[in-house]
């Protein structure tokens, strides 16, 4: 049905309207890190599941499972079929839903980019006419308070829109620039009513380019204390929050010239860096770091410095922007600024050879990980040392050079004044545990969680669900007419390691040729294939499991989780595809799989 009408329409509909606002009109939304949530309008919900995420514009359920993008969200709650929603919202969002005719159909889209970029430029201009001028008076003093100079403000072509609710488009409409035009380039509203209205109203302006400089689409702050204190142009064709960073125009030849990009939150400090001649830094825009701001990057450096405010929300967003950045294989690196909530306010107070100096202590994950979890657990406290270990021990596991690996557990022997076989230990162990991700589990049954197979290859990292198969293998080694019982309640599809799946075929053809027989371990490795045959005797020696019915329970359930886990993962994967595929009904159908997934998951635990 998505076929009925171009990608590109659907797209922009969903630009134009902002999902949380939509959602908004029918629940009641509050901020939550970095989705909103509220009491979900298509069942019974009295705690709140109800989660929208602006930033992959979806909404998802965690009591029902109904999840969607903006279109599914209005055929749901409206009742609608699939063309039915997007007429409405195209009506809502001023979009024409009238097919062109294929001929120049990409140049007549290109002549629409520039178009939008275009009045973009003249919204920009018109902005910083206003600031120059007699209106700008208390924007230019604002500015100067917070210390961006003349020249500043002229590099980054900042500028003021006045109070008033159509200055913009009187200015725009003069200059030939239709309605329409004024929507799609999203500097005008259509309220419920019918009446057009400025987006933006009495703020500073900050024009945000695309890399090569063209105007796609503003930040907006207000002059004084107030909400929103930023206010942004809202998705358009040519503006993509996602993949646009703010300043990486001007940025471009010093971080060209030093393959290093330093990372910031906000447009002020962007600003601040550059009055300083350190010319290499950029913003997001506001919204948190993505793959697409990675390869972005990646594009023109090797390396990335992330000098986020000095609170809470800045540490959270250095841990998101840590994980995207190093799954882009960037070389990242984490400053801090004492004495100062942000870099522009650590600019003015302590000024460019100060901040020089901390940028030159910014340190790679490990090393900067260590310090935090220093401040957060006291060391001498006996046991303390093994905690602050297993936080550490995701990030070690990541690290793709067992060289750095070693680097690294050679220096946190030292610091923590431990042996660096111990440490290597702990951690083989801790990769085999799956506390992180099942906290409700981790108490029960130690005997089967530390009963891992030992390893002395210490290149091989296992994860969970393979070590949840072998586990589940080793009790069917011990014991191998449970095997009927395992294919019954899992089914032999768990066992998604090819020398896994093997062994536990050959234990299930074992034990159905013989009915009513013992099948020993000694018969097992005797059948074996040449190639199984050390797998199935290193099962089978690890030590004997009190086979409880209760271990036998946890050991199933344990791996029923491990494998619906990784079946989400691989969804969430296919997600990801399908998004950039532009792919809305794949997406669709995936998070109501995933949403599947987990109720059975919760169901488990
Ligand atoms: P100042 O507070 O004036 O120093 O500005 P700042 O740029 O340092 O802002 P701050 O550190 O508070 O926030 C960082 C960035 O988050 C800003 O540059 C904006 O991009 C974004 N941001 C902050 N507040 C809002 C808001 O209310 N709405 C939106 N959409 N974005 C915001
Ligand atoms: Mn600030």
């Amino acid at each position: 049905m998505a076929g009925l009408f171009r990608e590109e329409i659907i797209e922009e509909i969903r630009g134009r309207i902002d999902l949380v606002d939509f959602v908004g009109e029918y629940v009641n939304l509050r901020k939550q890190g970095n989705s909103f949530v509220g009491n979900c309008p298509f069942h019974a919900d009295k705690t709140p599941s109800f989660h929208v995420t602006p930033e992959n514009g979806l909404f998802y359920c965690f009591g029902c499972g109904v999840g969607g993008d903006l279109f599914s969200f209005v055929m749901k709650i409206d009742h609608l079929d699939f063309p039915q929603a997007v007429e409405k919202l195209a009506r809502r969002a001023g979009v024409s839903l009238e097919r062109e005719l294929p001929g120049g159909a990409k140049q007549a889209s290109a002549d629409r980019l520039n178009r939008l970029r275009e009045i973009n430029r003249e919204a920009a201009l018109f902005f910083f006419r206003n600031l120059r001028g007699q209106e700008g008076k208390g924007a230019r003093a604002y500015l100067q308070s917070r210390s961006v100079n003349e020249e500043s403000q002229r590099l980054f072509a900042l500028g003021y829109v006045p109070r008033g609710s159509n200055l913009l488009q009187l200015y725009l409409k003069q200059k030939g620039i239709e309605t329409e035009e004024m929507l799609a380039a999203g500097l005008v509203i259509k309220r419920d009513d019918g009446t057009l209205i400025d987006r933006f109203r009495d703020r500073i302006m900050f024009p945000i380019t695309d890399v090569r400089g063209r105007v796609v689409g503003f930040g907006g702050r207000l002059l004084g204390p107030g909400e929103p204190k930023y206010l942004n142009s809202p998705e358009t064709k040519v503006f993509h929050k996602k993949s646009l960073l703010y300043g990486l125009h001007l940025a471009l030849p010093v971080i060209r010239k030093e393959k290093s990009v330093i990372l910031v939150e906000g447009y002020l400090d962007v600003i601040a860096l550059h009055q300083h001649q350190i010319k290499n830094a950029v913003a997001s825009l506001g919204t948190a770091f993505t793959p697409e701001h990675g390869r972005l990057i990646k594009r023109y450096a090797r390396e990335v410095v992330i000098l986020f405010d000095n609170d809470e929300a800045g540490r959270r967003a250095t841990d998101r922007a840590i994980d995207i950045f190093r799954e882009q294989g960037l070389n990242v690196k984490i400053a801090s600024l004492p004495g100062a909530k942000d870099p522009d306010e650590f600019l003015q107070a302590y000024g460019r050879k100060a901040f020089l100096e901390a940028l030159g202590k910014a340190l790679p994950i490990i090393p900067y990980r260590l310090e935090q979890l220093k401040q957060e657990i006291l060391l001498d406290e006996p046991g303390n040392k093994s905690v602050l270990l297993a936080r550490l021990f995701p990030d070690l596991a990541k690290l793709t050079s067992q060289v750095e690996r070693q680097e690294y557990i050679r220096l946190l022997a030292q610091e923590l004044n431990l042996s660096e076989g111990a440490i290597w230990d702990d951690f083989r162990r801790n990769q085999g545990e799956q506390r992180r991700k099942y906290p409700l589990l981790r108490d029960k049954s130690p005997e089967i969680r530390n009963n891992t197979i030992g390893n002395k290859n210490v290149n091989s990292f296992r994860s969970p669900y393979l070590i949840a198969q072998e586990n589940m293998l080793k009790v069917l080694v011990q014991e191998p007419a449970l095997v009927t019982r395992v294919e019954e309640q899992l089914g032999s599809e768990v066992f998604a390691d090819e020398k896994c799946r093997e062994v536990f075929d050959l234990i299930k053809k074992l034990v159905a040729a013989r009915p009513g027989e013992p099948v020993l371990t000694a018969d097992l490795v005797h059948y074996a294939p040449e190639t199984l045959k050390n797998f199935i005797a290193k099962l089978a020696s690890a030590p004997d499991l009190p086979l409880g019915e209760r271990q036998v329970e946890d050991t199933l359930n344990r791996l029923q989780l491990q494998y619906l886990t990784d079946q989400v993962e691989q969804r969430q994967k296919q997600i990801r595809e399908a998004e950039e595929a532009k792919d809305s009904s794949g997406v669709q159908n995936l998070l109501q799989e995933i949403s599947n997934l987990q109720r059975k998951i919760q169901s488990l635990k």
